[in-house]
């Protein structure tokens, strides 16, 4: 049994490498290589710090299913971008959503979120942050993004791919940390996108739980009933 201060000492740790992983200028290699090395503690990490925002996302795909679309949650694809080792899915999976897909940029992110046995395919080596994603345009009911729109990770622009990998009258739910909506121009992107009629006005649950260190903003977007020309190009 943990003394209360090697459990201080544990959570001190956990909360440095999250910190850490936020140093990394977005920069594929260097993301890549670090979540190599934290794939194996990244669950007990997160649960340390009493990382929440897989449960919220996953809550805010289910009631935006149960509020406005007609199809049975289970036949719904959906997709999880930035998968990590699958907490996003494990949630889905718990409210009644079967058809999972998940990509990520680490291998060794993706491949626990294979191991799970929740997802019906992960790709591995995906970065948001080159667009286009090889999936085509409005393939998915759903996308969902938790953790990734975060400082030295992904840039606000690959939003719009998100959007474009989901079809019309589809959703969007995506969580940005406090700090990085902040620091980047998401919200920018988000007016763009708005203006654009690329989504609906978004509605946004500002400063929800996340983290104990930092809250998060939960973002829905809708994709509109009409698709633009950028979403029927194929990837
Ligand atoms: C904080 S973890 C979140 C993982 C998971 N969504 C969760 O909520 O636990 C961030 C994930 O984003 C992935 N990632 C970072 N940059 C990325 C990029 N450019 N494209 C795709 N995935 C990326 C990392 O490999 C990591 O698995």
């Amino acid at each position: 049994m943990n003394t209360s201060h090697e459990q201080q000492a544990s959570e001190q740790a956990a909360q440095e490498r999250i910190k850490a992983s936020h140093q990394l200028d977005g920069d594929a290699v260097r993301l890549a290589h670090y979540y190599s090395g934290w794939a194996n503690s990244y669950n007990l990490d997160v649960d340390r710090d009493r990382y929440c925002g897989p449960v919220v996302v996953a809550e805010l795909a289910a009631t935006m299913q149960a509020a406005y679309m007609d199809e049975n949650r289970a036949a719904m694809a959906i997709l999880d971008a930035g998968c990590g080792t699958g907490l996003v899915g494990r949630q889905l999976v718990r409210l009644g959503f079967q058809l999972i897909d998940g990509f990520d940029l680490s291998e060794a992110m993706a491949e626990k979120a294979r191991q799970t046995g929740i997802y019906r395919q992960v790709q591995s080596k995906v970065d948001l942050n080159q667009p286009p994603l090889g999936f085509s345009g409005a393939s998915y009911d759903m996308t969902v993004c938790c953790g990734v729109f975060t400082l030295g990770h992904v840039r606000p622009r690959g939003l719009r791919e998100l959007v474009r990998v989901t079809r019309p009258n589809g959703f969007v739910i995506v969580s940005t940390r406090k700090s990085y909506a902040e620091a980047t121009s998401f919200e920018n992107e988000v007016l763009c996108l708005q203006n654009e009629g690329t989504v609906a006005p978004a509605q946004c649950l500002n400063d929800g739980k996340y983290l104990d260190e930092e809250d998060a903003h939960y973002w829905i977007f809708r994709v509109p009933k009409t698709p633009t020309p950028q979403q029927t190009r194929r990837s």
